[in-house]
């Protein structure tokens, strides 16, 4: 069912809470924000709230400080940024609830902007603890949801607080239901899945669901090792999920019984160690060396995919096809991302670490879409029900 946004609603003078999924990567020693795209890209909503007069909280977890205050998690460097994006003063809040964070809430003028202090700061937050979310609803007259990012937890400020104010998406929320709902609903075929990653067990559901609709499968990266186990190949030194060898082999026959090409790698370069300056060697996966590891497909894998994705009219990339944050490893990854970019085909790029090497190889502006979402992706794309997009209501008929 679509859900309402903020176009369905009058914003104009209201006190609106905006969940944002401002969850960005810092860097470790300087405590900098070394990639902004999640600020921005909810950059729409807030200037749509602005615009209309509304006085607008933002709201957001950073990191994982597990219930407890933890400076170098502080929403400070955020609100900096979004000041210099807004060129409009964004000050952040001492916490995210309380007399006076209510007091701030209620000073707030016509267009004015806040932003409260790292949500995850109270344990009761993961706990989607009603009381917490109750005082988060006392701050303001709406609820906006725009943190694709953080949909698929159900989490006070994702789920709870919906239960107390009147509940409806934002405009990046809106985008990317519809863009990965599109893929699922009406991609132009042939439609390939190009996955890769370390785990196989954080695709599968995903694979399953797209299974009927994709024509075909590519496997590579670290998850590429438990296909070619299941396979009866030897993969080495490779990280593989025993556990789940049968339940990727049994895939793999479905995927053979519905028409699904299934390719995966011919070649891969192995490395004795994940270490910038190993040395490394390209092999056939019937001749992996026992002491060695899979780090990257090899060349006749980069070309195989290539042929495939290029005859593909939409495509799907979910996982890095190697550990692409070492330039030795990241040449598969490299490869297939310059292709997508030149393709006329529709191209939705999962988000997390696959965003993060688009991003980072400047081709992000190339892809159709790009997600902001790395797990709420999967599990949007597994046919799992989101929490934080429940939550909201209904559009009406
Ligand atoms: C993410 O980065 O995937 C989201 O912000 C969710 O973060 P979490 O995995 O810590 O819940």
């Amino acid at each position: 069912m679509e859900k309402m946004t903020v176009r369905d609603i009058d914003v104009s003078s209201k006190r609106v809470l905006v969940r944002v999924d401002f969850n960005v990567p810092l860097d470790e020693k300087t405590g900098a924000i070394t990639d902004d795209t999640r600020i921005r890209e909810a950059l729409p909503t807030i200037k749509y709230l602005i615009d209309r007069g509304a006085r607008v909280i933002l709201c957001s977890h950073l990191g994982q400080p597990k219930g407890k205050v933890v400076d170098s998690l502080r929403m400070t460097p955020i609100g900096e940024r979004l000041t210099k994006l807004l060129d409009k003063r964004v000050a952040v809040a001492p916490d995210c609830i309380g007399p006076e964070v209510e007091k701030a809430a209620a000073k707030l003028g016509k267009g004015d902007i806040m932003l409260l202090e790292n949500l995850r700061f109270h344990a009761q937050e993961e706990q989607n603890d009603p009381a917490f979310a109750q005082k988060l609803a006392k701050l303001a007259d709406v609820y906006v949801d725009d943190a694709f990012g953080t949909a698929h937890r159900a989490h006070a400020s994702t789920a709870g607080v919906a239960r107390y104010l009147p509940a409806v998406s934002g405009l990046l929320m809106e985008k990317e239901l519809q863009n990965l709902g599109g893929i699922l609903t009406s991609p132009a075929r042939p439609f390939a899945a190009l996955t890769g990653g370390a785990k196989v067990s954080d695709k599968i559901d995903m694979l399953q669901n797209i299974m009927g609709k994709v024509d075909a499968i590519l496997v590579g990266g670290g998850m590429a090792a438990t296909f070619l186990k299941a396979k009866s190949y030897e993969v080495g030194q490779s990280l593989i999920e025993e556990d789940k060898v049968d339940l990727t082999g049994k895939l793999m026959d479905t995927m053979q019984n519905k028409g699904v090409r299934c390719l995966l790698p011919v070649d891969v370069l192995v490395a004795e160690r994940i270490e910038a300056g190993a040395g490394t060697e390209i092999v056939p996966v019937d001749k992996i060396p026992k002491q060695l590891r899979i780090v990257d497909i090899g060349p006749k894998t980069i070309e195989n995919f290539s042929n495939e994705l290029k005859r593909c009219k939409t495509i799907f990339w979910n996982g890095p096809m190697g550990i692409y944050e070492i330039p030795q490893f990241a040449e598969g990854t490299k490869r297939l991302a310059t292709l997508l970019a030149g393709l006329k085909a529709t191209t939705v790029i999962g988000g997390g670490s696959t965003a993060d090497a688009v991003t980072d190889m400047k081709l992000a502006d190339k892809m159709t879409f790009v997600s902001t979402g790395g797990g709420a992706s999967l599990t949007f794309l597994s046919g799992k029900p989101l929490p934080g997009v429940e939550a909201l209501q209904d559009k009406k008929k």
